[in-house]
Order: structure tokens, then sequence, then C-alpha cells
């Protein structure tokens, strides 16, 4: 049996901040922030709107691509670090009574910002035992665990959704093989305390997201080189045979030292963060959308998707896009 991405859709918030907005509240600049980062601007969540309005969204975006009706769905898979609530009821629950999928099971998964590449390989992994269509969502608001006070983290995140429909088929080619990895020895190089780990007194406390930047753009290049040549070796490929990497959006300078690293050409590499900002789990799905969107997949494109986060947590998926 394959596992085919049958629809892709995703949603962001009406608000864009732009670096320059940034820096009348902050010490920075827009020069530093793009030329350290490769950011112009970012969507952040208004009000009324939450890990759950964008999810929602950008499900029914899919639904409608796919073609899929909402009953047909056999889970919802919610990959998020900002759920609406803090620890259940899972946001995919939410999701999943909003748009009626009514004979779903749902649930979230927490991977940070590789959390959709787990979350798909979780929803392929069920789909043996119940092929019904999946729905599997990355969606974050990391502008609600930000420090807006912390020049270090702050200008880096955005908020955001983007969702698949997956579908079962004797199809040839989809998703061809995914690799997850995990080191949790790196928990404290990005976290944020705020579970039961922390005093009770400090339960109400905000607790904002904590970064080694350094650290983790060191681990970042060389996990992204190690899931693309272990995904291409894998299926026994070149990495001429692929024609899109589509990399977690955290930093353009870490795509492009992981290009040079690779000796895969940056044109390769699908880039959208200019626009977005680091939107964790949404990053992968949302340029997807956006690259289906502009034609840029072609049928028989081979393509990888790797992405790094918190935990510390990497992987990738081989598509060969059918
Ligand atoms: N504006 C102006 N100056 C700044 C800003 C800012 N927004 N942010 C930091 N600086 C300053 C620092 O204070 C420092 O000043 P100092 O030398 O006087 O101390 C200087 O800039 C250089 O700081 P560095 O940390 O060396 O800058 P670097 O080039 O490493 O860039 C960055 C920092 C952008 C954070 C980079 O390390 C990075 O992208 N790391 C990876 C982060 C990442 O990917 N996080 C998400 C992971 S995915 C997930 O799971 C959520």
């Amino acid at each position: 049996m394959n596992v085919h991405i049958i629809g892709v859709g995703s949603a962001l918030p009406v608000r864009a901040v732009s670096n320059e907005e940034l820096a009348k509240t902050i010490d920075t600049t827009d020069e530093w922030i793009f030329s350290h980062t490769g950011i112009n601007s970012r969507r952040i969540v208004g009000a009324d709107e939450s890990t759950s309005t964008l999810a929602i969204a950008a499900a029914h975006a899919a639904l409608d691509k796919a073609g899929v009706k909402a009953e047909e769905i056999g889970i919802v898979i919610v990959a998020t670090s900002t759920p609406d609530y803090s620890a259940f009821p899972a946001t995919a629950c939410l999701v999943q009574h909003a748009i009626g999928a009514e004979h779903a099971g749902a649930f979230d998964v927490v991977a940070a910002c590789t959390g959709f590449i787990y979350a798909v390989e979780a929803a392929r992994g069920l789909m043996q035992n119940d092929p019904r269509p999946a729905l599997v969502i990355g969606a974050d608001a990391m502008s609600r665990i930000t420090d807006w006070k912390d020049r270090n983290t702050c200008v880096l995140f955005g908020d955001g959704a983007g969702a698949v429909i997956l579908q079962a088929s004797e199809r040839p080619g989809g998703i061809r093989r995914g690799v997850l990895h995990a080191d949790g020895g790196g928990a404290r190089s990005l976290y944020r305390e705020g579970g039961c780990r922390s005093p009770h007194e400090h339960a109400t406390a905000p607790h904002h997201l904590q970064m080694h930047g350094r650290q983790v753009f060191n681990f970042a290049v060389k996990a992204f080189e190690d899931v693309i040549r272990e995904l291409v070796a894998k299926e026994g490929l070149h990495l001429d045979d692929i024609r899109w990497i589509i990399p977690h959006q955290a930093n353009v300078r870490i795509i492009e030292a992981a290009s040079r690293r690779i000796g895969i050409p940056l044109e390769r590499f699908f880039v959208n963060i200019g626009a977005l900002a680091n939107t964790s789990a949404a990053t992968i799905p949302l340029a997807l959308d956006q690259m289906l969107a502009e034609g840029r997949v072609q049928q028989g494109d081979r393509l990888v998707l790797a992405g790094f986060g918190a935990g510390l947590t990497w992987g990738g998926l081989l598509v060969e896009w059918a």
C-alpha cells in the first residue's frame, strides 16, 4: 500500500508585522534581522485567532483540494507546540469537531518544528491498520509563547498552519520513506518551562521560549545534511535525483550552510522564510502549499521534506509526486 498526499491547504493570520515595526519596540533593525535570518516580515495571530482557528482553516482548504469529505477522515493529527489548551484537550480534537470529522480519532504530536514530519509518519503507520484518509496538520502560534522583549528570539518566529490529506492507494509513488530521529540530550537547547516539572507556585507565570541560538544553528545544519543523505541512500538514489528540498524554515543561513555542506545548489531548496518567518510545525506544509500554487512541483518530481527542532528532533520524508 502506498500513501499519497492528495490535498494541501494552509492558513495565515491576517496581521503582518514587518521588521521595521518590530524595531519600534525592541533594540533591533531591519538590516540586522534580514542579514542574520533572511526574514522581512511575519504573520501574527490577533485576539480572535489561535492555533486551532488556523488549523481548522487549513484543514478545510486541504479537504476541498483533495475532494474528501470530513466524515471520510479516519484520523486527525495536529503537530503543534502551541496548543490552544496547555495540556488537554488536544488541539486535534477541536479541529475534528469543528470540521465535522465525526468518525475520526484525534491527537496532537509534540516534536516542535519537526512535528509535521513526525505526524505524517504517525499517520502513515496508522493507515496500515485503517486505510481511511488521514488529516495531518502542522500549526503553531509561536507569537503566544515568545518574549516580545527578547530581541534574540522574538524576531525569528511567526504564526501559521498547513494541512495535508493522506490517501492510501495502490498507485505507484507517494511518500516513499520517512526517517525520524531524536536526542533528548539537547533538550535544553530549546525549551519552554511551564509543564509539571516547574514548581507549582510558578505555574501561572508567563513561560517564554528559551533558546541557545548558536547551538541550534550548528545542530540544524548537520541535521539537514544527515536527513537528506539518509533518505537518498536508503532509497538507492543519488542527490541529483531529488528535484526539491523543502526544508524547515528557521533561518536562511541554516539553509545556505546546509546547501554548501551537502553540495546541492541553493536553487533546489525552497525558501519562503522572508514573508513568514519560522512558523514551527507549519513551515513545511505551508511551503508545499505555496509551491503547488505556483506550479513548481511536477508529476514524477522527487521531494525531500526535512525538519529539525526542539527535543532535539529531526527527520524527513522522501516523496515521489504522483
Ligand atoms: N537585533 C540586533 N542584534 C541582535 C538581535 C536582534 N534581533 N538578536 C541578537 N542580536 C545580537 C546579540 O545580542 C549579539 O550581540 P553581542 O555580540 O553584543 O552579544 C549579536 O547580535 C550576535 O549574536 P549571535 O547569537 O552570534 O548571532 P547569530 O549570527 O548566531 O544569529 C540567530 C542568531 C539568528 C538566533 C541564529 O543563531 C539562529 O538562527 N539560530 C537557530 C535558531 C533556530 O533555528 N531556532 C528555531 C529552531 S526550530 C524549533 O523547534 C522552534
